[in-house]
């Protein structure tokens, strides 16, 4: 079995692999990612080749910025298009790609990797953990008045509630360059959040590449009318019921969502407001007047994280915690092990090898999930993946990665 890298003229073999992989024809969009192999990069894909020449497996990466704690965005490589065909399957083919992959990122000097996973049960030999989760929210608009801010606004701080901006539905010809800016400014802000290079809103003609078929957008504008949010959604039946989906909502600011949210909770001739895509956990369901209008579903993991350079990648991220941790971290993929000193001091680690005994002991996969704060450390330790070497590890673990916001990623690629 060779693995090898592909070029612009490797395209159609590639994309007819990666079909085959799925069960689909290549005519046919894959999931709701529309022509999404015109934003591959073909300098950065594999195709697996069988001894009599046929390719059988595939993988790619997007060159892609991943925004850590502290909106601090670095280099990450989107792992995507990973199939191998059902006839060559379970003989070791992902396996290899894999191996192939990690030493060809971390080639290029990107610490990290990520992926969305079709299934939960493929990553994590690899070294890969769940680290962002998404879910949607289900809003009865007879129950949904939203309660005014119970904190005072300052011209620094304005409340979630209180806005001075305008909301404004934009046509399909005018969304311009206006949803990208927007969505810039917000993945910068947004830990977990990846980059959308600009190719990829040409693949949407504007909209967010996320969207399945045209949207409408209503954009939201701040007092001196510049864009810091949008809504993409569409109206339809789910049910019973008539139903605006809001595909997505970004906006750099949560007043701006606020805003976002009053305007679709608002629409006429809707009787349920769903936000797709938004954390399981979100700020919108505590405003509501009625807690239980608000419905949380579809909770499931949604970024996947690989951790190719441990030092480097806990040195990049921002902290929030002073303190001090030693981890013994395995990575038994790649055959690494290391044992680090952690020192958190104003907001900066500093990370060196040392020997004395480790507070914990965890797989780089389980570094991964906790990496971006989106999960506790002693979730962990109880379900039995990571070891606590004495009864405060854990809870010195959870103040040390706890973050000032969740993490949350709603790209698909
Ligand atoms: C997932 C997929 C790429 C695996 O490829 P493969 O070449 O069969 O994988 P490997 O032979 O290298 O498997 C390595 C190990 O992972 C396990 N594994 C592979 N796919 C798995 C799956 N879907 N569920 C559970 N375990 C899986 C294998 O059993 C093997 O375990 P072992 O080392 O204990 O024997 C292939 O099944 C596929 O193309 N599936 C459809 C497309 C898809 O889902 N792609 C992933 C997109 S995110």
């Amino acid at each position: 079995m060779e693995i090898r890298s592909t070029t612009k003229e490797d395209l159609d073999v590639f994309v007819d692999t990666v079909h085959a992989a799925f069960g689909q024809f290549p005519e046919t969009p894959i999931a709701d990612g529309g022509r999404w192999w015109s934003a591959l990069e073909m300098d950065r894909g594999l195709l697996a080749v069988a001894p009599d020449g046929k390719p059988v497996g595939t993988a790619a990466a997007h060159s892609f910025e991943l925004t850590l704690p502290g909106r601090i965005p670095v280099p990450a490589a989107g792992v995507t298009a990973v199939g191998v065909l059902p006839s060559h399957r379970r003989r070791g083919v992902l396996s290899a790609m894999m191996r192939h992959q990690l030493t060809g990122i971390r080639a290029r000097g990107e610490f990290l990797s990520v992926l969305l996973a079709s299934e939960a049960t493929i990553y994590g030999r690899f070294g890969y953990g769940p680290a962002t989760s998404t879910a949607r929210l289900t809003v009865q608009r007879h129950k949904a008045a939203l309660a005014a801010p119970r904190v005072l606004t300052t011209a620094d701080a304005p409340a979630a509630g209180s806005d001075r901006g305008s909301v404004e539905v934009l046509r399909r010809a005018e969304c311009g360059e206006i949803l990208e800016a927007v969505y810039d400014r917000y993945r910068r802000a947004q830990p977990g959040a990846l980059s959308r290079p600009h190719r990829w809103w040409s693949l949407g003609a504007g909209q967010p590449p996320i969207s399945p078929a045209p949207r409408y957008v209503a954009v939201h504008r701040d007092a001196d009318g510049v864009a810091d949010g949008y809504a993409s959604y569409s109206l339809g039946s789910v049910g019973e019921q008539s139903t605006l989906t809001v595909d997505e909502t970004i906006a750099v600011d949560d007043a701006a969502f606020t805003a976002l949210a009053r305007y679709a909770l608002g629409h006429d001739l809707v009787s349920q407001v769903v936000f797709r895509h938004v954390p399981p956990e979100h700020p919108l369901r505590w405003q509501l007047t009625d807690f239980r209008a608000g419905e949380v579903g579809g909770h499931t993991d949604w970024l996947w994280v690989r951790l190719l350079d441990v030092p480097r990648a806990l040195t990049a991220r921002g902290w929030f915690t002073d303190g001090e941790i030693v981890l013994d971290v395995d990575d038994p993929f790649l055959g690494e092990r290391g044992r680090h000193l952690l020192t958190i001091r104003d907001g900066k680690a500093d990370c060196v090898p040392t020997d004395r005994q480790p507070d914990l002991s965890l797989d780089v996969r389980d570094l991964g999930s906790v990496y971006l704060g989106g999960t506790r450390p002693s979730t962990l330790v109880r379900a039995g993946h990571i070891r606590a070497h004495h009864p405060g590890a854990a809870a010195l673990a959870d103040a040390l990665f706890g973050t000032d916001r969740a993490p949350h990623c709603l790209h698909w690629f």
